[in-house]
């Protein structure tokens, strides 16, 4: 099944945090470094990254990976998306979405593809820890093996509308660098969230164990996309609300940038 998956090419558009953590982790699983190409979007801060991690050389532009790549990973953030254009993809090129906030429906018109996965991990740091838990929509073969080889610990969700309460989801390890999960007041909020998502309460037991013993502040600025969702719940909390106002300021960010 490896060996099969190895074959594809495997486009990563955006290769900022979640996109380099990706590509890491899938050379270290020995996917053929032939076979992956990455983009960004020019910032000589990335192309420094991209240069220390030694991934610049699988460099492409966009227009040549969708040409050539029969998996494509979109890992850009939701309000950069649009300005990629229209891709042109065959039907059945599997395309898995790590974006929050940006719909099935809207990814398929835009890359042409009827073959699209949602996933919405924590963050870039779990995956290269291959520690991450993240929620799945719709389940898809091809990427479960994906999903595997990279040990994410994933979710398949019963419909599309979850996966926001998985945005949040993915947020948790920030937000418990910052806020102690075992305050009842704490704990009553995600109670609330559970009501309407009942794996929450599980999920956000298993992100409690993902918190980083040291330098945490520099965890939070890495999981924390600007103008993305866990900026938000950051910025609110620090404001002084409640964990669970913070939480629908979560949810609210989430559905303007959807
Ligand atoms: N970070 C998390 O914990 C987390 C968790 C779950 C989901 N997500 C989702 O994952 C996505 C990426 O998050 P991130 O934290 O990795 O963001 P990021 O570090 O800002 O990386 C985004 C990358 O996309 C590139 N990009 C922007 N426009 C592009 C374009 N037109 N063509 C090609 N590349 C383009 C950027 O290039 P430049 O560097 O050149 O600007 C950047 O390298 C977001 O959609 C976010 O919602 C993130």
């Amino acid at each position: 099944m490896k060996d099969d998956l190895f074959k594809n090419n495997i486009g990563i558009i955006g290769a900022g945090h979640i996109g380099q953590a990706l590509a890491l982790s899938l050379l270290e699983k020995k996917y053929p470094r032939e076979n992956i190409q990455l983009s960004y979007n020019g910032s000589i801060f990335t192309f420094s990254d991209l240069y220390d991690n030694n991934l610049d050389e699988l460099i492409h532009n966009n227009s040549d990976i969708v040409k050539s790549c029969s998996i494509i990973i979109l890992s850009v953030p939701p309000q950069n998306f649009r300005q990629i254009g229209e891709f042109g993809l065959d039907e059945d090129v599997l395309v898995i979405s790590f974006m929050a906030g940006i719909s099935i429906d809207t990814i398929k018109r835009q890359t042409g593809s009827n073959n699209v996965v949602r996933i919405i991990p924590t963050g870039p740091g779990t995956i290269r820890n291959y520690n991450a838990i993240a929620g799945v929509y719709p389940e898809n073969k091809k990427a479960n093996t994906i999903f595997k080889l990279l040990e994410i610990d994933y979710y398949v969700l019963d419909n599309e509308n979850q996966m926001k309460y998985m945005v949040l989801a993915g947020c948790l390890p920030a937000v418990y660098s910052v806020v102690d999960a075992q305050l009842d007041e704490n704990k009553e909020a995600i109670g609330k969230i559970a009501e309407e998502f009942s794996d929450f309460i599980e999920i956000s037991s298993k992100a409690e164990k993902l918190v980083p013993k040291s330098n945490k502040e520099e965890f939070v600025k890495e999981v924390s996309t600007p103008g993305g969702v866990t900026e938000a719940i950051i910025n609110s909390l620090s404001e002084g609300k409640s964990l669970y106002d913070s939480l629908i300021k979560g949810l609210e960010r989430n559905e303007e940038l959807s």
